[in-house]
């Protein structure tokens, strides 16, 4: 079916909710993999806000993409426990290796970087989800060497 088919079944079936937006985007993105800024229209005039509403709900959320995610996801975990053992020093040098922000997908599209506050690894951190595949102990070189065999 069409695009607006597709975006208007994701509305009705969450509609009479209460907060329905945020089910909404990510039925959209469920959908369709990210939420295309067109959709963004089509959303602001079926649930009666304005575009910017939900253009700064998308953007505010960082489990919501405005474009494909790239080939492999790299999901860091930045929540408490891995915090206390260096996640933000590896936030840090996959950001620089992968020269994307958290969020970001590099421009060859091949990998996305994002981040997740918890993934229930805490004793092993910082801990890291790679393709849905759950890491621990991860840092810089131990980053690579996953990504290099992941690749071969
Ligand atoms: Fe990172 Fe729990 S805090 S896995």
């Amino acid at each position: 079916p069409p695009v607006a088919e597709r975006v208007r079944a994701v509305i009705e079936a969450h509609k009479g909710e209460r907060g329905a937006l945020l089910p909404i985007l990510h039925g959209i993105q469920d959908e369709f993999g990210y939420i295309d800024p067109d959709v963004v229209p089509i959303l602001a005039a079926e649930l009666n806000i304005s575009r910017a509403d939900v253009h700064g709900v998308v953007t505010f959320y960082s489990d919501f993409r405005s474009e494909p995610a790239g080939t492999t996801t790299v999901r860091l975990c930045r929540a408490e426990a891995c915090q206390s053992v260096g996640a933000e020093r590896l936030v840090a040098d996959a950001e620089q290796i992968f020269g994307v922000k958290v969020g970001q997908t590099t421009p060859d599209r091949s990998l996305t970087l994002g981040q997740v506050f918890c993934l229930g690894n805490c004793a092993l951190g910082p801990a890291a989800q790679i393709d849905g595949k759950l890491y621990g102990r991860v840092d810089r070189s131990r980053l690579i060497e996953i990504l290099v065999r992941a690749e071969t």
